[in-house]
């Protein structure tokens, strides 16, 4: 009888106990991502504080959409769910990060502290030359520093949830995973490089898109000819004549500043990549 009444009385606390197991795994497996520590590699990059270097960073740092997230005026930004998330306040940072401490954030997605940043999307601007960062630092460096340094994201059960399952990943493992866009050769070094980091933030680093499906993939210049996208790029216009919900403002806020010189390089570029035979297709031809 006894017996009975103990099994009876451990299956009642293991059936009241199991609406807290997934919530305890999810926690744990969270918690030990967001503990990740990372080497912090070395950086020689030094802020350009010359004429040309600032005004340069101040091009670059609306072109890669720094000021879409942290702000016109750099000093931060409430970000959307699911992580209660901030653009930093870089103009509080200035006073608190060497250039290897920005430098490693921006290409690294690491926090000075060794600790991975989120949401940050350093996976686009891995590949961003040294001298560009050099002018973007130079750019930081001018700017008057201004405010306080922003809080630590704060991650709820959502967030947590998606960091368990692998949905929300540390920017610094996004950033060391991420693979260039399509290397054409030479001759569109440039325009794969414009598109790398000023079009990777949505159209993804590789240019094929967003997994939801919300961004195209760039194959969709094919519907552009030069004239059309150079109008996409200055005023926003679609090939089919309409204003588009994200692109038109961007074009307004951002992509006019492109000279002919840059968008004429990234279309030659954007339409090779979409004609160019795939992979696959190169090597059906050896065999
Ligand atoms: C999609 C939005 C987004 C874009 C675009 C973006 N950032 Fe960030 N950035 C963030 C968020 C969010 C954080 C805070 C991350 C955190 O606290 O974990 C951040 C953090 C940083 C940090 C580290 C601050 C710290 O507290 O250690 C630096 C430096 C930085 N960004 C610079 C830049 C620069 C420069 C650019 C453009 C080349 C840029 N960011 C583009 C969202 C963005
Ligand atoms: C902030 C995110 C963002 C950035 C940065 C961005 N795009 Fe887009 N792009 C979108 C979205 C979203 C769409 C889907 C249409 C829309 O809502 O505007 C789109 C659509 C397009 C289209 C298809 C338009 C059509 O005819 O339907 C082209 C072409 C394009 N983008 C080119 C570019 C190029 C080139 C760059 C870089 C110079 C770029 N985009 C940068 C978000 C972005």
């Amino acid at each position: 009888m006894t017996r009975w009444l103990i099994w009876g009385g451990l299956a009642v606390l293991a059936a009241l106990a199991v609406p807290y197991v997934q919530p305890a795994y999810v926690w744990l497996q969270s918690e030990s991502i967001l503990d990740r520590r990372y080497t912090l590699p070395r950086s020689l990059v030094t802020a350009d504080a010359s004429k040309d270097g600032v005004a340069r960073g101040a091009r670059l740092v609306r072109l890669a959409g720094c000021t879409g997230c942290h702000g016109p005026d750099l000093r931060g930004k409430k970000l959307g769910s699911p992580v209660e998330i901030r653009a930093s306040n870089l103009r509080a940072l200035t006073r608190l990060y060497a250039d290897e401490d920005f430098d490693r954030a921006i290409r690294r997605g690491l926090r000075a502290d060794a600790s991975s940043l989120w949401v940050m999307p350093s996976q686009a601007y891995v590949y961003v030359h040294d001298s560009d960062i050099a002018a973007v630092l130079g750019y930081l460096r001018a700017l008057r520093p201004d405010g306080a340094p922003t809080p630590r994201p704060k991650f709820g059960r959502t967030a947590r949830e998606e960091i368990a399952h692998g949905d929300l990943q540390p920017a610094a493992d996004l950033a060391q995973t991420q693979m260039p866009a399509r290397d054409l050769g030479p001759h569109y070094a440039g325009g794969r490089y414009i598109a790398m980091f000023a079009c990777g933030v949505c159209h993804g680093t590789e240019l094929d898109g967003a997994v939801d499906g919300k961004v195209p993939g760039l194959n969709v210049v094919n519907r552009y000819n030069r004239s059309q996208f150079f109008s996409l790029m200055r005023k926003g216009w679609s090939a089919d004549g309409r204003q588009l919900k994200v692109m038109s403002p961007l074009a307004k806020q951002r992509f006019h500043i492109l000279m002919d010189w840059e968008i004429d390089p990234l279309y030659s570029y954007l339409t090779a990549r979409a004609q160019a035979p795939t992979a696959d297709q190169i090597t059906g031809a050896i065999r």
